[in-house]
C-alpha cells in the first residue's frame, strides 16, 4: 500500500467517485421534483450531458459545473451534493511510524511565568476524512515532578468542540478545569480519560528520565456536523434550548419549554390536558413546565399521550462530574479474552467512557503471539489502531496483509471484516471506534423506513 501523507495533490476522480456524485446529485433533484430534462431546461444546459452527469460517465468538470449549478439554482446547499473524495483503499488506510515522525510539529506555549516554551510536538497518525477522528501523537515537552494543578510550568488550553479520548503511554501527567478548580491525575501506560468538549486542559511529562506520550483520539459527535445551523443561532438562544446537563431539574425545564415553543402551545395547555390524561391538578402545572420531582412512569406515558411522543422522550440524563472527565486506570480494569470460550486471538481491556457517549468506545488489545484462533472484528463504527508496543503487529484486512510496527497506526472503514496477528511477542495496540454519522439515531430512524429503504444513499432511478 502506497504510504499515507496528507499533504499530496488531490487524486484525479475515480469513476466510482463520478457515479456517486451523480447518484447524490439525482437524489438531491428527485427531492426537488426535477427529473433530468427538467434540470436541464431549467439550468441551461444539454440533456444529454445532464443524464451522463447523472449516471456518472461525464468528466469530472461536468459533474462539478452541474453541482455549482443546482447549489446556486435551487435552495440546497453544497454539502447535500458533495461526496468526499476517497482516501482509502478499501476502506483502508496505514500509515507509517515515519510518516507519522516526519509529520511533526513542535508548538510553544506560555507558562504561568509568562514565558514562552516548546510544550507539545505533535504528530498525525492514521485519519480518513471519511471517519469522524482526527488522532494525534502528542508529546508533552515540559516536564514535572509533581501532581500540582497550578505548576507554573503547565499552560492549560481553552477546551475545544471535539470529544477526546486519550490513552496514555508512559509517565504522563493530565490536568483540566472542571466547575472553576484545576484537577490533576497521574497517568501510566494502559490509562485512558474521556473529555467532554471545552473543557480546558493540558498534558505534561512527569519525571526526566522516562518516555511518555499520548494519543489523543479526537472525535465529532453529534453538534459539529450540525454546526452550520448552531451557527445561525445566537449563543444565547442556544445555551437555554438546551439547558445544563450538570443541573438533571434545569433539563427538564429546558426539554419541557422547547416541546411546547415547537409546537406554540403554552404550560397551562398542557396542563389542561394533562388533567384530562388522570393527572392530578396539583401536579400538572409543574409537569407541563418541568419543574418538580423527574416524571415517574405513568406521568411520561400522560406527557407522551398530550404531545404525540414516546414515554421516552421526557427520560433526561443529567451528567455527573466523572462523567464529565472520565478516567479509566488500567490496574483498575478487567480484561477479557476474544473470542471468548475456548482459544484466544486477544486480551481486551475496555478504556474509559461515559454513557453520553455511547458512540465511542476504545480498548487496550493484547495480540497475543501465534494465537491459533483468527480474533476477525466486524462492527459498524470507524476504526483507528496504533501500536504502542515494542513488538509487531499484522493487519488482515480485504485479502492483505500491511504491517503494523511500533509506531504505525490504521484506519479501517466500518463493516470491514479485519484481524490482527503478532508472531514471537505479543503485541499492544490501541483500538478506538467511534460510530461517526452512522449512530445510534441514525440507525434507528432508518430501520423505519418502509423496503426500499436499501435505496437510502443510491438513488440511481427516478422515484415521483
Ligand atoms: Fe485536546
Amino acid at each position: 500500500m502506497a504510504e499515507t501523507r496528507y499533504l499530496q495533490s488531490p487524486d484525479a476522480y475515480s469513476r466510482e467517485h463520478l457515479v456517486e456524485m451523480g447518484a447524490r446529485m439525482l437524489a438531491v433533484a428527485n427531492d426537488l421534483k426535477r427529473d433530468a430534462h427538467i434540470l436541464a431546461e431549467e439550468l441551461r444546459m444539454d440533456t444529454d450531458l445532464v443524464r451522463s452527469v447523472l449516471a456518472g460517465e461525464a468528466s469530472p468538470a461536468d459533474a462539478l459545473s452541474l453541482m455549482e449549478s443546482m447549489a446556486h439554482t435551487y435552495p440546497v446547499s453544497m454539502r447535500e451534493l458533495w461526496v468526499d473524495v476517497a482516501d482509502t483503499r478499501g476502506g483502508v488506510l496505514v500509515m507509517s511510524a515515519e510518516a507519522s515522525e516526519r509529520s511533526g510539529r513542535v508548538y510553544q506555549r506560555t507558562d504561568g511565568h509568562g514565558q514562552s516554551h516548546p510544550y507539545f510536538e505533535y504528530r498525525d497518525t492514521a485519519m480518513s476524512r471519511t471517519g469522524p477522528y482526527k488522532p494525534e501523537y502528542v508529546r508533552p515537552l515540559r516536564h514535572v515532578d509533581d501532581a500540582d494543578p497550578s505548576n507554573p510550568v503547565l499552560a492549560y488550553n481553552k477546551g475545544h468542540l471535539l470529544h477526546q479520548l486519550t490513552f496514555y503511554v508512559g509517565a504522563v501527567n493530565v490536568y483540566w478545569e472542571q466547575g472553576g478548580q484545576r484537577h490533576c491525575r497521574q497517568m501510566r501506560t494502559g490509562d485512558s480519560s474521556y473529555m467532554t468538549p471545552f473543557v480546558p486542559h493540558s498534558f505534561a511529562h512527569r519525571g526526566a528520565d522516562s518516555d511518555g506520550y499520548i494519543l489523543a483520539i479526537t472525535y465529532t459527535g453529534e453538534v459539529e456536523p450540525a454546526i452550520a445551523t448552531f451557527g445561525r443561532q445566537t449563543s444565547a438562544d442556544l445555551v437555554a434550548l438546551a439547558g445544563d446537563a450538570r443541573d438533571e431539574a434545569q433539563l427538564l425545564a429546558a426539554l419541557m419549554t422547547r416541546v411546547l415553543a415547537a409546537r406554540s402551545m403554552d404550560a397551562e395547555q398542557l396542563a389542561q390536558a394533562l388533567i384530562e390524561q388522570g393527572i392530578a391538578p396539583t401536579r400538572s402545572a409543574g409537569l407541563a413546565s418541568g419543574e418538580g420531582p423527574a416524571p415517574t412512569e405513568e406521568e411520561r406515558r400522560a406527557l407522551g399521550a398530550c404531545l404525540g411522543l414516546g414515554p421516552d422522550y421526557f427520560t433526561v440524563h443529567g451528567m455527573t462530574g466523572d462523567q464529565e472527565v472520565a478516567i479509566k486506570q488500567a490496574d483498575n480494569g478487567l480484561s477479557r479474552a476474544y473470542p471468548h470460550g475456548g482459544v484466544a486471538a486477544y486480551e481486551i481491556a475496555d478504556l474509559a467512557s461515559t454513557p453520553h457517549q455511547p458512540n465511542l468506545c476504545g480498548f487496550n488489545v493484547r495480540v497475543l503471539a501465534d494465537a491459533s484462533v483468527e480474533g476477525v472484528f466486524r462492527h459498524h463504527f470507524h476504526e483507528y489502531v496504533y501500536n504502542y508496543g515494542p513488538a509487531p503487529a499484522l493487519l488482515h484486512v480485504n485479502g492483505e496483509v500491511h504491517d503494523l510496527p511500533h509506531g504505525a497506526s490504521a484506519y479501517v472503514a466500518p463493516f470491514k471484516p479485519h484481524h490482527f496477528t503478532a508472531s514471537g511477542q505479543d503485541a499492544h495496540l490501541l483500538v478506538v471506534r467511534v460510530s461517526g454519522a452512522l449512530n445510534e439515531a441514525a440507525i434507528r430512524e432508518f430501520s423505519s423506513y418502509a423496503p426500499g429503504r436499501e435505496r437510502v444513499a443510491r438513488e440511481t432511478t427516478r422515484w415521483f
